[in-house]
This record gives structure tokens, C-alpha cells and sequence, in this order.
């Protein structure tokens, strides 16, 4: 039997026609355009139904889209006195994972697998995320969630939520910003899980919830807030380069440093480096982006790092832009759901539409031959 590739790095899983990661080149294209000049031009919205359709919309089609989503904000009433049930220590990507399997119990045709079923569930879902997450923040410091608003676009309702106010348009453009950055990624660790257990025909809450759960983990999703609590970190030292020294000499990685596929610059740390820089010329949280290009800079001029091709990814600038919007650093993993949900419905939808199960192989490499002792003869 042939080798075992640890980590199944470099491995072609399925032709897909959604996005390409090119991680010698930098470049990461939905659907044909570069993500930079989606994310310096495009909403959120429109790069959703980028995805799901496989073209721009135009005019029309947008604010129909967009309606459909508006149509879907409203959280049922008892998912929402559930919530109220939940501890408040409870980490908002635990609720995210908890909620959304909850919601196919609210979903009479839960088990329509169909790619109708799944488009339904897709515009829910999408529309959803923020009501979720907006809503939790809210009961876990003890404030009444905030009901949607319908004149809203997807970001600026999202802080509306949030905070309970009208949202200031430079943190609405800097969360649609990130938010078309991270719609879509190739076969990323969640989107994969997500088409692993929709092959096996589960319903789709059962796939975004495969794909939550596994999103949160520190070396995907769950970097950003590893980041940013690594800048609170080094600020708290009070000396950034010694601080740097201190964690290398350690062996602790730097988070948001490092990809499985980009050996060059991660494309949407590109993107989001200058929005951080220009967010921090008027945000009274500036020093964070100072902090983070600092690790930055001392990373590009240590060997260890130039050696071994590890650049910034998306969770480094990312975990500042946040910051600096302002989101509660718990709840940046969330947010990077709020988005990646966009390419875990348009991933679930070419998974459906030519299906076959994912089921690879282990190559054995236990004893073997060894006979059964009863329990009294065991050491
Ligand atoms: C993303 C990540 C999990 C990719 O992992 P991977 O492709 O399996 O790469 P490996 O863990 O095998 O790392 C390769 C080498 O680089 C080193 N390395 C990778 N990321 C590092 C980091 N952030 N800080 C320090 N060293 C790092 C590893 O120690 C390893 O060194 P070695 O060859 O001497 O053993 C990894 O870079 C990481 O843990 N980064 C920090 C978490 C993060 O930002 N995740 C978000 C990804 S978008």
C-alpha cells in the first residue's frame, strides 16, 4: 500500500469550480475573479451570489437577493429562549455550533436534500448567522437581543445588532471588506468537513454544524483570536521585540503566521493590511495595527521564518481589523463563519450536485496476529 500523506497536503480531493488557492502565485479567484478586486469593489451579498450562481448580479437581481436574505433575518422565537437558557461563560463558537444544529429542528423539511432543499437552507442560514451571533453577545452581557432591521445591508445589520445603534459606515465597509475575504477557500479543513458529511447524504444543518465545529480550531478559524490576544499579549510586555524573542525562544508558534498552501503572501492579508492601516489613521484602537506590522516586520527578518516560507495569513490582519471595528475578540471566529458560510452552502451545493461519499482509506500500520486472553489472564 502506498504511503500516507499526513495531513492529505497536496492532495486533489475533487474538481470544483467555486475558487482556486494558488499557493505559489498568492492568488485566490471565486468564480473566476480575483478576490482583491472583489474585495476592494463588490458586497458581501454580491459575492454570495457570486458563489451560489456563478455570475455577478445585476441590478435587479441584487436587490432581489438581497430582499430574500432580508426576508430570513428573524431568529424563531424559541431557538432564541434557548439561548437565554445557555451559560454566559459559554464561547460564542460553541453557541454558533449549538444554534445552527438546533435550527433543523425548527426546519420541517430538515432532510431535503434536494438542491432546491439546499438552496432554501443556504439563504437561511446565510441570513441567520447574524442574527445569531448578534444575539448571544447581547444575552451574554445580559442586554435584550436587538431584532433585525429590514432597511439594512448585511454588514451594517449585523452591527446594528450588535450594538444597538446606527452603525458607522468606515466599520460596515471594513467588515464587508473582510467578509468577501473570507467567503470562499478552496478545500479548506470546514468546507471539507462540510462536504464530507453532506457525501454521506446527512441533512445540511448536520454539514455546517461538521464545518463549525471544525472551523474553531486554533490552526483554522480559531487563529484570529489567537492573534489578537497575542498582540494583547506583546503589548502587555510592554516591548514588542522582546516579547517576539521571548516566543520564539519558546517554541510557541506565532499565530496568524504560516499556511498549509500559500508559500508566498496570503492574497487577503493584502487586502486586509492596508484597510487595518487606514482604519487605525481614525480608530482609537491605532496601536494595534502598529503592534501587529511590528511582529510582522520582525518575522520577515528571521530566518527561522524565511526558511520555512512562513508569511502572514489572513488571520493576522484580520484579527486587528476586527478589533478595531470593534468586534469581542471570542466572537472573531464567529465572524469568520458569518462569512465562510457563503462557500460552505456553495461547496454543500456542488457536493449535492454530483455526489459520490468521501471515503478514503488508513494504511494499517498496527500488530496483527495476536489472540484473544481472557480478562483474568491479563497483566
Ligand atoms: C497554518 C498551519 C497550521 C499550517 O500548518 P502545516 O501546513 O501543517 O505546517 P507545519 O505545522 O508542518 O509547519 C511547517 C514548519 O513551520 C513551522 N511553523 C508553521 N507555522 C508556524 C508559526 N505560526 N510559528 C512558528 N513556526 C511555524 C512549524 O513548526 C514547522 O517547522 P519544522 O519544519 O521545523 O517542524 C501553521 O502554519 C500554524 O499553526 N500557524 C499558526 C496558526 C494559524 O495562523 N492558523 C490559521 C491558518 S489560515
Amino acid at each position: 500500500m502506498s504511503e500516507a500523506t499526513k495531513g492529505l497536503a497536496g492532495l486533489i480531493a475533487a474538481d470544483s469550480i467555486l475558487s482556486s488557492v494558488n499557493g505559489e502565485t498568492g492568488e485566490l479567484i471565486y468564480r473566476g475573479y480575483d478576490v482583491m478586486d472583489l474585495g476592494q469593489n463588490a458586497c458581501f451579498e454580491e459575492v454570495v451570489y457570486l458563489l451560489w450562481n456563478g455570475e455577478l448580479p445585476n441590478q435587479a437581481q441584487l436587490d432581489t437577493f438581497k430582499a430574500a436574505l432580508v426576508a430570513k433575518r428573524d431568529m424563531p422565537p424559541a431557538v432564541l429562549g434557548m439561548m437565554a437558557q445557555f451559560p454566559r461563560r459559554t464561547h460564542p463558537m460553541a453557541v454558533l455550533r449549538t444554534i445552527v444544529s438546533s435550527l433543523g429542528l425548527a426546519d420541517e423539511s430538515a432532510d431535503d436534500i434536494s438542491l432546491d432543499g439546499a438552496r432554501r437552507k443556504a439563504l437561511w442560514l446565510t441570513a441567520i448567522f447574524p442574527t445569531i451571533i448578534a444575539a448571544w453577545e447581547r444575552i451574554r452581557n445580559n442586554k435584550t437581543p436587538m431584532p433585525p432591521r429590514y432597511d439594512l445591508g448585511h454588514s451594517a445589520n449585523f452591527l446594528y445588532m450588535l450594538n444597538g445603534e446606527e452603525p458607522n459606515p468606515a466599520a460596515v465597509a471594513a467588515l464587508d471588506a473582510y467578509l468577501v475575504a473570507l467567503a470562499d477557500h478552496g478545500f479548506n479543513a470546514s468546507t471539507f468537513a462540510a462536504r464530507i458529511t453532506t457525501s454521506t447524504q446527512a441533512d445540511v444543518y448536520s454539514a455546517v454544524t461538521s464545518a463549525i465545529g471544525t472551523l474553531k480550531g486554533a490552526s483554522h478559524g480559531g487563529a484570529n483570536q489567537k492573534a489578537m490576544e497575542q498582540f494583547i499579549d506583546a503589548a502587555q510586555r510592554g516591548d514588542v521585540s522582546a516579547w517576539y524573542k521571548e516566543s520564539r525562544e519558546s517554541g510557541k508558534r506565532i499565530m496568524g503566521m504560516g499556511h498549509r498552501v500559500y508559500k508566498v503572501e496570503d492574497p487577503r492579508g493584502k487586502l486586509l493590511r492596508p484597510l487595518a492601516e487606514r482604519l487605525a489613521e481614525t480608530s482609537d484602537r491605532g496601536q494595534w495595527y502598529e503592534i501587529a506590522a511590528k511582529i510582522e516586520e520582525l518575522a520577515r527578518k528571521d530566518d527561522y521564518f524565511i526558511e520555512r516560507n512562513l508569511f502572514a495569513n489572513v488571520d493576522f490582519y484580520s484579527a486587528v481589523v476586527l478589533y478595531m471595528i470593534p468586534i469581542p475578540v471570542d466572537q472573531f471566529t464567529p465572524l469568520f463563519a458569518l462569512s465562510r458560510i457563503a462557500g460552505w452552502m456553495a461547496h454543500i451545493q456542488e457536493q449535492l450536485a454530483d455526489n459520490r461519499l468521501i471515503r478514503p482509506k488508513a494504511r494499517y500500520v498496527g500488530e496483527v496476529g495476536r489472540k484473544f486472553v481472557a480478562i483474568e489472564d491479563r497483566a
